[in-house]
């Protein structure tokens, strides 16, 4: 087996290696100045089992350089190509929201499937799909990160009150809040915009005590997080700390939360970001491991 890192994951790709004594492949992804991806496999994958490392943040640029590498380690006789993509972008827009809208949660996942043989990520945004099957057609596995960041929470956290700020955040609060015995609460979102949300007000009149601790999969303009953020100090209480599983930050978002009176910011390393205090690899290199042995 052969694991070949895009730019960001080598040190991942040494601790699956060492684990499951496989190589590290020579792998070049770059742009040409006009944006085009370059990429070259620069390891002999003939009758081998290869594996991509590339989390599909960013996904517009990244995943035509993942599907270049994935045909051309076919092209030169690999026998299956596995892709380890620890954030799973176009998960997002899983329905036509409105007229004439791409469903790109359903193209995405076609034109994936076409290219790898098998997909395995972490905590993808499953809301309207119940699982990955439903899209993509090569098999995969989810990993959750609930039990890390609950011990993360336990071990940080005095007398925590999970707050999850939207229904879709439900699976992890309630995974989370069970894991470590503490109290939440779910709130409405209404989404007006890319930037503009709206979030209904917690109800705190029990929990004057707690601590919030507000979870979410995706942290990305960060907007829903620093609305939240900014109910909560209104209402009196203690500025809450923000948990995501992936750490997007698109434009500002970091900042805006910070600004929005965040006690503290963790994430998971499923995207690299200085936020990432809550480490999965070892969760993803048992992954592999089991795969390989089924
Ligand atoms: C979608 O519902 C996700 O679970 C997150 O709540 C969403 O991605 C957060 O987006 P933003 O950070 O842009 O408010």
């Amino acid at each position: 087996m052969i694991i070949f890192p895009f730019p960001g994951y080598e040190i991942l790709a040494q601790k699956i290696s060492s684990k499951l004594s496989a190589k590290v492949g020579e792998l070049e992804v770059r742009e040409f100045p006009d944006k085009e991806s370059f990429v070259r496999i620069g390891s002999e994958v003939r009758d081998e089992d290869v594996i991509l490392l590339c989390g599909l943040e960013e996904p517009n640029s990244k995943a035509l350089a993942a599907i270049f590498f994935a045909d051309t380690a076919k092209e030169l006789g690999a026998k299956k190509v596995g892709l380890v993509a620890p954030y799973l972008g176009y998960m997002r827009q899983d329905t036509r929201f409105h007229n004439g809208e791409a469903v790109s949660s359903k193209i995405f996942a076609g034109i994936v499937s076409q290219h790898f043989d098998w997909l395995i990520t972490v905590d993808p945004h499953l809301h309207r799909y119940k699982s990955l099957d439903e899209i993509y057609s090569i098999p995969s596995l989810v990993l959750h990160a609930t039990e890390q960041i609950s011990k993360w929470i336990k071990l940080n956290i005095p007398n925590p009150l999970i707050i999850g700020p939207d229904q879709e955040s439900k699976q992890w609060v309630e995974a989370i809040a069970k894991h470590i015995s503490a109290p939440y609460e779910i709130l409405n979102k209404t989404r007006l915009g890319d930037e503009e949300v709206k979030i209904s007000l917690p109800n705190i009149r029990d929990y004057r005590g707690h601590i919030p601790v507000l979870v979410d999969d995706i942290i990305s303009t960060a907007h829903t997080m620093a609305q939240t953020v900014k109910h909560l100090i209104e209402l009196g209480m203690s500025a809450p700390t923000c948990v995501g599983v992936h750490a997007i930050f698109a434009k500002n978002g970091y900042e805006i939360l910070q600004q929005a009176g965040a006690a503290k910011i963790i994430t998971c390393n499923t995207v690299a970001h200085p936020s990432n205090a809550i480490d999965i690899d070892q969760l993803i290199i048992k992954a592999v491991e089991n795969f390989y042995e089924r």
